[in-house]
């Protein structure tokens, strides 16, 4: 009695920090994810293959249980090519995972609201407040606009590939988040242009994937990282690993999530990928990823 899902992670291409201030944020799903088997135990609750229960996966099914009104015992195993803590929505991705897989052991069926709402339940356990993008790109796939007001709505815009360079730093989204809201506090008018400006460049940004000009798309990038820069949320590690995709060719890069470290996404030419992650590599883990996937489905456990 076993049932297995997987779910995708994600990046933010434009608009995050101004994200929790209003704006709009451009995200997409990518081709690394997590997986998740559910099997029936005879005791001892929810629980994760090593016996751990203080985690998202977990929340997320005991979530699932309290909602089918069943009470079982599930071990949950959980395999996931998406790095932790880094940006990419892995927890997300895992919550998302483990919750379809029981719903589908228990009640044979997704029910995708379910597990969005499972999954943010998971995730709060260690993001006092999310925002829900990862959550619903990892319930949902594909590329869309989040907005906190209105939640995601996916758009029918596809672009192949970007490159994800991952500086292995990891560092907490909360304190980054207050980095921002210090900043706006401090300095109102200058943070309402930066919103403004974050505005503009998700409207740009949408243009240029309609329109898959990556040379824009990379420039857009690069102006978006300028008010992340201001507002504080870059770091040396970041800005050395966007140096090295526009040195190596990329048309543009910018820090993706929280900042403070994690990861940078890169537009570039498909044919001169190879040759950036060619000259990344011995610094930094780099991905090459497909954006836009299929979100929570059923896999063969
Ligand atoms: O840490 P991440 O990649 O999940 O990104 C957080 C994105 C923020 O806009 C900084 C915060 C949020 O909740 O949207």
């Amino acid at each position: 009695m076993r049932a297995a899902a997987s779910a995708p992670g994600k990046v933010i291409l434009f608009g995050e920090h101004f994200v929790v201030h209003g704006a709009p944020a451009l995200v997409a799903s990518i081709d690394l994810r997590a997986a998740a088997i559910v099997e029936r135990a005879e005791s001892g609750g929810v629980r994760l293959s090593d016996g751990s229960k203080d985690n998202p996966a977990v929340k997320a099914v005991e979530h699932v249980l309290r909602r089918l009104g069943a009470s079982a015992s599930l071990i949950i195993e959980i395999e996931s090519r998406i790095p932790q803590s880094v940006g990419l929505g892995s927890s997300a991705a895992l919550a998302a995972s483990s919750s379809a897989a029981a719903l589908h052991l228990l009640a044979g069926r997704l029910d995708l609201n379910l597990i969005l709402e499972s999954s943010h339940e998971g995730e709060k356990i260690i993001h006092y407040m999310p925002s829900g993008i990862d959550t619903s790109i990892a319930t949902f796939g594909g590329i869309g606009v989040y907005a906190r007001s209105s939640g995601y709505k996916k758009l029918d815009i596809a672009l192949e590939e970007i490159l994800v360079v991952n500086t292995g730093m990891r560092r907490r989204t909360g304190d980054m988040v207050l980095r921002v809201r210090g900043f706006a506090e401090r300095e109102p008018e200058r943070f309402k242009q930066l919103l403004d400006e974050a505005g503009r460049i998700i409207e740009e940004g949408l243009d240029a994937l309609r329109s898959r000009d990556l040379e824009r798309l990379g420039m857009l990038m690069s102006r978006n990282q300028e008010l992340l820069r201001v507002v504080g949320v870059s770091s040396p590690e970041l800005e050395e690993a966007i140096a090295m995709c526009l040195d190596a060719g990329a048309y543009g890069a910018k820090l993706t999530g929280a900042g403070g470290g994690g990861c940078v996404i890169a537009a570039a030419d498909p044919d001169k990928m190879d040759e950036i992650i060619s000259r990344i590599s011995g610094r930094f883990e780099v991905f090459r990823v497909r954006l836009g996937v299929e979100g929570v489905r059923v896999e063969r456990p």
